[in-house]
């Protein structure tokens, strides 16, 4: 599966395991995962980081 954040190499997968464990906002997912924290500071994968969070919490 393609990496969603390409500074902490994390993938996909990983990013919704952790939205479904709970993390449901950008920082949270930064916490748990490494993702966003990268060097470019969430600039090429907050976007995709929070359609994944709006597909993937619970409603
Ligand atoms: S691509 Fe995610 S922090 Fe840079």
């Amino acid at each position: 599966m393609a990496n969603v954040c390409l500074c902490k190499g994390v993938s996909e997968e990983t990013i919704i395991k952790a939205i479904k464990e709970g993390a449901i906002t950008f920082e949270a997912v930064g916490e748990k995962t490494g993702a966003g924290t990268g060097v470019c500071h969430g600039a090429r994968c907050k976007q995709t980081i929070e359609r994944l969070i709006e597909e993937h919490k619970q409603k």
